[in-house]
């Protein structure tokens, strides 16, 4: 028999009887609406469609400002910055561990100065901007409200998202810097600042994305995701901020898988386990804190080198799953990302891609039309039922930060994407053009290269940079920055001083580093 991603099995019919305990008023409520499970707004996309928001970043900032103005003038309604490892790490472009990276998985930033150049011409009161930064997201963020300041933009008209979850990255994806402790403090931090100073600022985007790229179930990609966002407002809160401060300010951010049904559903539980934790865990009252906004990018891991086109096909089925799940804003992969980075004509059809949905479908014409469906519906309940048992053992472990120090969220994922590869490996499971109908010799593909020069030419802006600033303010912040680090008091304020003196990102993190330490993970227990 069939079964979903979460292992549970699929009936080739459902009926009535698969909802026999099931009450709509408590199960669903109206869409904009306690629990959330047919979406967080009355309208959804007949209100507004979701936003169409295309991770890109590459080069120098001046390569990745060319692709942002494409992707604005093809239609794009969100920026998304891909930082380079170099960035996302707290390193300059001109340090050792730098070499060879530099302007490669995303575009490097190093400075206020690069920042200037990446948003350049890009109007930054009327764009919502993603940057998809951990460790140093504070920095990033500060950044680019420095270059707002610099074009006359006031603060509070700024809009955008940090993604800021360094949980994640001790699971999955491995940009981390400092340990956890003062990973979360920096959180908190960041928390309360944009409460003061950025107020339509997203703090943070608790992602299950990578966790599912990682091999995490759909189940797995809830449960782990969710038990992250109870540690951050747990964090939120132990710092003390009320919960109505800042929660209406998180953000999620899940992967769209090919299994349509099962992902429809794995949002619908998502909304309504998390609406359920806000309100009777944490006593929120804001209807905003119950609500789970979330941004979605489809699978990367299910693209393939293979016959590139047929993953037109495959993101779109996937695109779909995440406009029927409810998406607030959306990231379609192209076709040629399993190969290269997508070239301008690949990144124009993945942005097609959600166009088509948004305007020439009927589906963003009514609100969450699987309401009511027995296979959809019976879906959802299972997937809550498996995501709350994940969450009570994470519980039982001492919470999501005790669960990753005894690496049991990662040895979770490593067993089902084990149980994934063995089954594709066996032809169980079927990959199109992989390992059921391939071609007997693939046909050539030209990838867009990046120019290896870039690196040279980030290192000359950066010893133009350090030339030319003043070299004493400098340390005299960074020294201001390294007290507060060892103190109470809030870091972003001293961080924004050093950065508009001209530090850069490597120098900042770097006096963190001095305080604060890097994250060495303990061996797994599991
Ligand atoms: N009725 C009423 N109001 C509505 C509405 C409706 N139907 N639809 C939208 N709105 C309002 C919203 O309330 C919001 O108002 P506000 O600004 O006052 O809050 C405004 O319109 C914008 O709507 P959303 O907030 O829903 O949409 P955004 O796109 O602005 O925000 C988000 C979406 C999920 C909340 C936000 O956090 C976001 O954009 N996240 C993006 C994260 C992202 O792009 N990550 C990329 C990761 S790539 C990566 O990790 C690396 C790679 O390896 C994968």
């Amino acid at each position: 028999m069939p079964r979903t991603e979460s292992g549970r099995p699929i009936q080739p019919v459902y009926g009535p009887e698969a909802l026999t305990e099931w009450d709509p008023a408590v199960k669903l409520g109206q869409p904009g609406s306690y629990p959330f499970t047919r979406g967080i707004y009355p309208t959804m996309y007949t209100g507004r469609p979701w936003t169409m928001r295309q991770y890109a970043g590459f080069g120098t900032a001046a390569e990745s400002n060319a692709r942002y103005r494409q992707l604005i003038a093809a239609g794009t309604t969100g920026l998304s910055v891909a930082f380079d490892l170099p960035t996302q790490m707290g390193h300059d472009s001109d340090a050792p561990l730098a070499q060879g990276e530099v302007g490669k998985v995303g575009v490097a930033v190093d400075s206020v100065e690069d920042m200037h150049v990446l948003f350049d011409g890009i109007p930054l009161d009327r764009v919502s901007t993603s940057m998809t930064i951990n460790a140093p997201a504070a920095v990033l963020l500060l950044l680019y409200q420095l270059v707002a300041e610099e074009q006359g933009i006031p603060a509070d008209r700024l809009t955008g998202t940090v993604q800021n979850d360094v949980l994640k990255e001790y699971i999955a994806r491995g940009t981390y810097i400092f340990p956890p402790a003062p990973s979360l403090r920096l959180v908190a931090d960041t928390f309360r600042y944009c409460r003061t100073e950025l107020p339509r600022w997203n703090t943070i985007s608790i992602s299950g994305y990578h966790m599912a790229e990682a091999g995490a179930s759909p189940a797995q990609e809830i449960a782990f995701t969710l038990a992250d966002g109870i540690a951050y407002v747990r964090t939120a809160t132990g710092a003390g901020m009320a919960v109505d401060e800042f929660a209406p300010r998180l953000s999620f951010f899940f992967v769209a898988r090919t299994t349509l049904l099962e992902e429809v559903a794995k949002f619908r539980a998502a909304r309504r386990i998390w609406a359920r934790v806000m309100r009777e865990e944490f006593g929120a009252r804001d209807p905003k804190s119950l609500m789970l906004r979330f941004h979605t990018q489809t699978a990367g891991v299910q693209l393939t080198a293979q016959q590139p086109e047929v993953n037109l096909v495959r993101v779109a089925v996937q695109a779909l799953a995440a406009v029927l799940g409810g998406t607030q804003s959306l990231h379609t992969n192209s076709y040629d990302e399993a190969i290269a980075l997508p070239t301008d004509k690949a990144a124009r059809l993945a942005l097609r891609t959600q166009q088509v949905l948004a305007y020439e479908t009927d589906v963003p014409h009514t609100v969450d039309p699987f309401a009511g469906s027995y296979a959809v519906e019976s879906m959802t309940d299972e997937l809550e039922a498996a995501a709350l048992e994940l969450m009570n053992r994470i519980e039982a472990l001492g919470g999501a930060v005790a669960a990753i120090e005894r690496g049991f969220q990662k040895a979770e994922i490593e067993r089902n994407a084990y149980r994934i590869a063995q089954e594709t490996d066996r032809g169980e499971r079927v990959v199109v053009g992989v390992n059921r109908f391939a071609l007997p010799e693939e046909e050539p593909y030209e990838p867009l290269r990046v120019d290896p020069a870039i690196e040279v030419r980030q290192r000359e802006r950066l010893a133009r940079l350090r030339a030319e600033r003043d070299g004493a303010a400098v340390e005299a912040a960074l020294a201001e920055l390294r007290t507060a680090a060892t103190g109470p008091e809030n870091v972003l304020p001293p961080m924004k001083e050093a950065l508009r003196a001209r530090a850069t990102v490597g120098e900042v993190c770097t006096a963190l580093r001095d305080v604060w330490g890097t994250y060495a993970p303990a061996d797994s227990v599991w």
